[in-house]
């Protein structure tokens, strides 16, 4: 089978018609308010993965239309300095985003640095107020990449009600939010992890099967149910003794791929997300600091 398989999710063609409704509600927002959204992003140190990723975000902030401002530091930058310059974002009206590019060096603490951002700028959705808020049905910022996975699950299945859902995966960036998302979606969801009992039964349980564990095609075919839809989060770096490396998911795609009746590949389903729900974010803060109406994007 090819790509044109109908089963495929396909996330780099949806987050393109993300990122043009995003660039849409930039082009509204200037026109209307005079208003054009900016976002900060921080870099700390010579990650040569973080540098690529960072390089992309602001080309995309750019692309839609609106200010990117990007902040690289150097790897041995005392954690005093980092909470100095996000003062300053937290204080700039032209900023309405702040990301922190994770991970960060290790003489600083990132939790006290996700603690600092202004949870009303903090388009990764990984401020306290923003989880509590998200736990508890408020007016949350949502993080990036659970969020572009509820939106490609309702893209393909519409209205999720009563599906049994099962997350493989815990983190409070993905795993824990993704729960939160699904929940409100009115999923009924159970959050597995590598601790788990019978992890398989538990998969073969899923209507909707989210793997975000970080272990290159942990998932197995027959953990899939026939009909399921499967959202690989994992992007797995494995040396097939080839040039590259090559990039792999959490889930065997070949295999699960014929149980599935729906399923993201990797490279080409989650990622491209991530990137144009930060996007969205954006516009999203910048409205609600403006006491405007969430953007529908
Ligand atoms: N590092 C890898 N992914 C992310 C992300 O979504 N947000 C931040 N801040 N850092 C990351």
């Amino acid at each position: 089978m090819t790509d044109v398989d109908p089963k495929i999710i396909d996330g780099k063609a949806f987050a393109a018609g993300l990122r043009g409704r995003v660039a849409d509600a930039v082009a509204a927002l200037k026109q209307e308010h005079g208003l054009t959204p900016g976002l900060a992003v921080v870099l700390v140190g010579d990650d040569p993965a973080s540098h690529i990723y960072v390089r992309s975000k602001g080309k995309q902030t750019e692309e839609t239309g609106m200010n990117s401002v990007q902040h690289t530091l150097p790897a041995e930058t005392a954690q005093a300095d980092l909470l100095s310059l996000i003062a300053t974002l937290n204080a700039d009206p032209q900023v309405n985003g702040i990301l922190v590019q994770l991970p960060l060096p290790e003489q600083i603490d990132e939790q006290a640095i996700i603690d600092a951002i202004d949870p009303a700028k903090d388009v990764d959705g990984f401020h306290v107020v923003n989880a509590g808020r998200l736990a508890t049905g408020g007016r949350a910022m949502v993080p990036c990449t659970p969020l572009g996975c509820l939106m490609l699950l309702q893209d393909r299945l519409g209205d999720l009600t009563g599906m049994e859902a099962v997350i493989v995966g815990r983190s409070n960036i993905v795993g824990k939010p993704m729960a939160q998302l699904l929940l409100g979606a009115n999923c009924t969801v159970t959050i597995a992890h590598s601790r788990t009992r019978n992890l398989a039964d538990v998969c073969r349980r899923a209507d909707i099967l989210v793997a975000a564990v970080g272990r290159p095609q942990m998932i197995k075919g027959d953990w899939v149910k026939p009909g399921a839809a499967v959202i690989d989060v994992g992007i797995n770096r494995i040396d097939t003794g080839g040039e590259r490396p090559k990039l792999v998911g959490d889930v065997d795609f070949a295999a699960a791929r014929e149980q599935a009746a729906a399923i993201t590949p990797v490279p080409g389903g989650v990622g491209p997300m991530t990137i144009a729900v930060l996007l969205r974010n954006t516009v999203v803060a910048a409205c609600r600091q403006h006491g405007l109406a969430d953007p529908n994007i």
